[in-house]
């Protein structure tokens, strides 16, 4: 880490938390919170540590831990290890896992991933979603950056849901969906946002699948490669199928 990040993250490296989890490098730092490799010093695993400022104006760690104690034992899941507070932050602790589907995507010869690649993966993260809707909650959040490859031999093929930050119960335990408010605050993020979502409305589950197939046109580059294909059969009469067919 640079002097000047280090100054503004909450963790510097070789900190230890509870007196437990040892600091070895930052991972990640999105709006809500910030996310860094730990080793755990009782069983010597590798593991993730989320921690949010007690300062920072909305928390939704809470939340988070929450969720993640729901879904332990399904598949797409991080395995959840500890959580706790102090007066400088909430932090959360679970299983480490290798990249997010964003910066993957990025490494990718032209920026995108193949179709067999987004379908695999497309598969996956709607199982995700299915468990989170199974467990009454929606996520709110659907994007790459909230989806990681797992890092070991038995897990790399697996794709895991994080980031439950943003989660809303939609059903009470009886299964039954809570009355929608008039009007909602805007949850999410813009890009892979349903319409909606846009307009404040209170989101369903159906807003998580517009973000997932948003998410899977942008991992694919599937817009670039319509207007290709348009641009091809305009000129060749070529079907229109072939703007699927990127290798
Ligand atoms: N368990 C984990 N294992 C490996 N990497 C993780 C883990 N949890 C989070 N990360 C990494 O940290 C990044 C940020 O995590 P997360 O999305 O939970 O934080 P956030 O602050 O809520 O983010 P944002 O507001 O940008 O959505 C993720 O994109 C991912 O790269
Ligand atoms: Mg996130």
């Amino acid at each position: 880490m640079s002097g000047a990040a280090e100054n503004t993250d909450i963790l510097s490296v070789a900190d230890v938390v509870k007196d437990r989890w040892k600091v070895a490098r930052k991972i990640g730092g999105g709006g809500f919170g910030e996310v860094y490799e730990v080793l755990d010093q009782l069983s010597q695993a590798t593991v993730a540590l989320k921690v949010e400022s007690a300062q920072h104006p909305k928390q939704v760690l809470k939340m988070e831990v929450a969720v993640l104690k729901k879904l332990q034992g399904k598949d797409h899941v991080c395995r959840f290890v500890g959580c706790g507070q102090n007066e400088r932050f909430t932090y959360v602790v679970m299983e480490l896992q290798g990249r997010n589907l964003a910066d993957l995507r990025r490494t990718m010869t032209g920026g995108t991933f193949s179709v067999s690649t987004t379908l695999r993966l497309g598969k996956q993260i709607l199982e995700a979603i299915e468990s989170i809707h199974s467990v009454g909650f929606l996520h709110r959040d659907i994007k790459p950056s909230n989806f990681a490859m797992g890092r070991l031999a038995s897990t790399c093929r697996c794709c895991y849901m994080l980031d439950f930050g943003l989660a809303r119960q939609f059903a009470n335990s009886n299964q039954e969906v809570r009355p929608p408010r008039s009007v909602a605050g805007f949850r999410g993020t813009v890009r892979y946002a349903s319409i909606n979502a846009h307009k404040n409305k209170e989101m369903g589950r159906h807003d998580d699948l517009w973000s997932l197939f948003y998410m899977l046109v942008e991992v694919h580059g599937w817009s670039a490669s319509m207007e290709e294909n348009q641009r091809q059969s305009k000129k060749t009469g070529a079907p229109k199928c072939r703007a699927m067919g990127r290798q």
